[in-house]
């Protein structure tokens, strides 16, 4: 796919020191202090759309919306919300569901949940979606850059596919352990047949008690170089190499 086909992706979360997304058995972690939950809010500010997976809405219920008021800026434009669910679990108290942003439900082919009017809903795949052909599909509507926020199934497609071009992972000064909190990058387990994600190491910038890493897919791994647009945060410089 030639990054002309699809938006700048820009992959963020946050994690504890020892790479997990969230508490045992997925439950939402606070990780990121308040420089970077403001920074965070710049990044989507910054979107067009804002992409989870359903494995983030169920366990999270995300609103995914800007909170402008962490942020210095005048209220804008607000972001799609796109939420990847293949079969359409998106429970109908979601607050994705709730009306108050444009919202794209990316669902399978073969799903038949029907959801409110307010919901666009873009098809792609036969039982799981195309996350490629997703991400053509938002490009030719319009979309110029995407926000990838998780959860960790998300982004090992997101990152296999090479389908990125820069990810950012604030690592928090705490450990959460344990059997089943999620990792950073969950799917498939890597290793001759599905090689490690090549990347190419930016920046580490200190923010809030953690840090922020910064990295690019490496050229010649699946995801073509492409230039960076600029960010309208007025410190990103650093972050965005
Ligand atoms: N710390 C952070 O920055 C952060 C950010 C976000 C989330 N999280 C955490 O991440 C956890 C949720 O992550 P998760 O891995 O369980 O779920 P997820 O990545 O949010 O969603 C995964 C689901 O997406 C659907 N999907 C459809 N097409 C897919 C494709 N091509 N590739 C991958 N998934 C596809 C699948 O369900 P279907 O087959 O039903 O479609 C899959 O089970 C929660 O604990 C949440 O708190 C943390």
């Amino acid at each position: 796919m030639s990054p002309t086909d699809r938006p700048e992706v820009i992959v963020n979360c946050a994690v504890s020191a020892d790479g997990r997304l969230a508490y045992a058995g997925g439950k939402r972690a606070h990780l990121s202090g308040p420089d970077d939950l403001a920074r965070v809010q710049w990044l989507r500010a910054d979107v067009d759309g804002i992409l989870v997976g359903i494995g983030t809405v169920l366990a999270d219920d995300p609103s995914l919306r800007v909170h402008w008021e962490l942020i210095d800026r005048p209220k804008g434009r607000t972001p799609a919300r796109i939420v990847v669910d293949s079969n359409g679990r998106t429970p109908e108290g979601a607050r994705v569901l709730d009306g108050s942003a444009p919202t794209i439900l990316a669902v399978a082919e073969r799903a038949e949940r029907v959801f409110p009017p307010t919901v666009q809903v873009v098809r792609s795949g036969v039982e799981r979606v195309d996350l490629t052909k997703l991400f053509a599909e938002l490009q030719r509507r319009g979309m110029r850059k995407l926000l990838v926020e998780g959860g960790g199934e998300i982004l090992a497609s997101v990152l296999h596919a090479g389908l990125f071009d820069r990810l950012t992972v604030y690592v928090a000064p705490v450990t959460i352990g344990g059997e089943s909190a999620p990792a950073m990058v969950r799917g498939p387990d890597a290793g001759p047949e599905r090689p490690a994600v090549p990347m190419v190491f930016v920046s580490a910038e200190p923010i809030d008690d953690g840090v922020l890493l910064t990295y690019l897919p490496r050229s010649g791994s699946q995801a073509p170089a492409r230039p960076l647009s600029g960010s309208s945060r007025p410190d990103d410089s650093k972050a965005s190499g």
